[in-house]
């Protein structure tokens, strides 16, 4: 499963691209307001500091709209991808892009249906909010499982990218449940590392050889 990180801040991108394990980025627009920077420019930095798939969302809610932005951001680097949301207008833009090679991310994902349909649209990704779905009393991982039996039954080359992750073991079901990418939060990366055993461990490892006597 590869591992994305879902921020927009610069520091946070070059702090987990440097561990060697990132394969991705993904932001929103209300990551990108928090940076207070002009949004192409951000986006460019971004495509520059991390080769992989960096997703940016267009603004417009209209398809005319969405279709202008989407091409402005897919040429400002080889590795974005075009974020829409599931609207009829959204999967009608995922489908123009999808005939001429431009990859897409479809966001706001909540339903079997609505990932049917992005499938359909042959879109890159499909993004389900698994932690907004938890937020209001149900289950996200399950939307997850669903969406991955219903695009392997018939073989929909859509990648499953679980999104709105809150904690580790959001991460380790995305992986059981066979997703493609999980998009993560910087302080839940950093989650990932740790285990008590871990530092207890390699505490008692270091302490042995400090106090044994013939041992340099
Ligand atoms: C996905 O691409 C979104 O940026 C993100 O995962 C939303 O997460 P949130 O529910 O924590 O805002």
């Amino acid at each position: 499963m590869k591992l994305f990180i879902d921020t927009a801040n610069v520091a946070e991108i070059t702090e987990a691209a440097s561990w060697g394990i990132l394969d991705g980025v993904t932001t929103n627009p209300s990551l990108v307001a928090k940076e207070g920077r002009s949004y192409h420019e951000l986006v460019a930095e971004i495509c520059r500091i991390v080769p992989g798939p960096v997703s940016a969302e267009v603004l417009a809610t209209d398809a005319e709209g969405m279709e202008r932005e989407g091409r402005e951001l897919a040429g400002i680097a080889e590795n974005v991808v075009v974020k829409l949301p599931i609207t009829q207008d959204g999967i009608k833009v995922c489908s123009h892009f999808s005939e001429e090679g431009i990859a897409t991310n479809l966001t706001l994902c909540f339903s079997p249906a609505q990932a049917l349909l992005v499938a359909k649209a042959g879109a890159t990704y499909v993004s389900p909010f698994v932690g907004r779905i938890d937020d209001v009393g149900q289950d996200g991982m399950q939307l997850v499982r669903e969406i991955v039996q219903i695009y392997d039954a018939y073989e929909f080359p859509t990648q499953v990218l679980v999104a709105s992750v809150r904690h580790p073991q959001h991460v380790v079901e995305s992986a059981l449940a066979g997703a493609d990418v999980a998009t993560v939060p910087l302080k839940v990366l950093q989650l990932l590392f740790r285990h008590p055993l871990t530092d207890i461990g390699l505490q008692h490892f270091l302490s042995d050889f400090r106090e044994a006597k013939d041992v340099h």
